[in-house]
């Protein structure tokens, strides 16, 4: 009895839900972003605004990062951004499919916002979504990579880091010669995982030996781990 009266309330409630996060003024990003210094962030961002009363289709669309009132990174072609961020500052977003995305490159110890994002459309309205900010926290060392080894017919080592740069990837470097891979996966909306992989046939020479695994960071932050070759 009690279920039957439920179950109706519970399905409004959940149409209603779903019809109202897609027609307002709503912007999705990520509180805070941690980022290594000298490297580059890309800030992830979809926005919402509420359906326009005319039926006829939205063409244009002009997108601003802003940092108070300063201009950071925009769509806007030959916008004159601010100093700090010309040339380092990327607007990735298609904003016409709801992506508002940024890159900011070289990123500095004062670059930790608080960035917002703003969208006008001269058809319809403007809205800044300064509720919403994105800070970044930067980071001056980097973590040492994740260093494992597994020995099979082959000696396999794997180093793995985090970051939040996919536009430029870690380069690794080994200590010894092998065959290498590397391979990226995303870890949450801005954080993405680089590992690579050396594969060889050890020596008897190689065991009780270091093997080296060093991580080069954009913007020349380096960082090793150490492991001991053994059978
Ligand atoms: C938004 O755009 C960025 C940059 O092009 C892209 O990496 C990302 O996958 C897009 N997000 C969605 C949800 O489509
Ligand atoms: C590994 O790194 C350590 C210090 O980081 C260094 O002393 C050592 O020579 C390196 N070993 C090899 C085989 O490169
Ligand atoms: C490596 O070291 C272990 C003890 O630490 C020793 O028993 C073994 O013989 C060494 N192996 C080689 C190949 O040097």
């Amino acid at each position: 009895m009690e279920l039957k009266l439920l179950f109706p309330f519970l399905m409004l409630h959940v149409i209603h839900d779903v019809h109202s996060s897609s027609n307002q003024w709503k912007v999705t990003v990520p509180e805070k972003i941690t980022v290594l210094q000298g490297s580059c962030v890309v800030i992830p961002c979809l926005y919402s605004y509420p359906m326009p009363k005319s039926k006829k289709p939205l063409t244009k669309w002009k997108g601003f990062w802003l940092k108070g009132k300063k201009v950071v990174s925009t769509n806007v072609p030959k916008f004159k951004l601010v100093k700090l961020y010309n040339k380092r500052s990327q607007f990735l977003g298609n904003l016409a499919a709801r992506n508002c995305s940024m890159l900011l490159d070289s990123v500095g110890k004062n670059d930790v916002g608080p960035f917002h994002f703003r969208i006008e459309m001269p058809q319809f309205k403007s809205f800044s979504y300064s509720t919403n900010p994105v800070t970044i926290e930067v980071t001056r060392d980097p973590q040492p990579p994740v260093l494992s080894m597994k020995m099979n017919e082959k000696l396999t080592a794997s180093c793995s880091v985090s970051h939040s740069c996919p536009a430029i990837l870690p380069r690794f470097s080994w200590s010894h010669p092998g065959n290498i891979l590397r391979r990226s996966k995303k870890l949450n909306t801005w954080k993405w995982e680089t590992v690579s992989t050396l594969t060889f046939s050890p020596r008897v020479s190689d065991f009780n030996k270091t093997l080296n695994c060093t991580v080069h960071y954009r913007g020349g932050k380096k960082v090793t781990s150490s492991t001991i070759i053994k059978k």
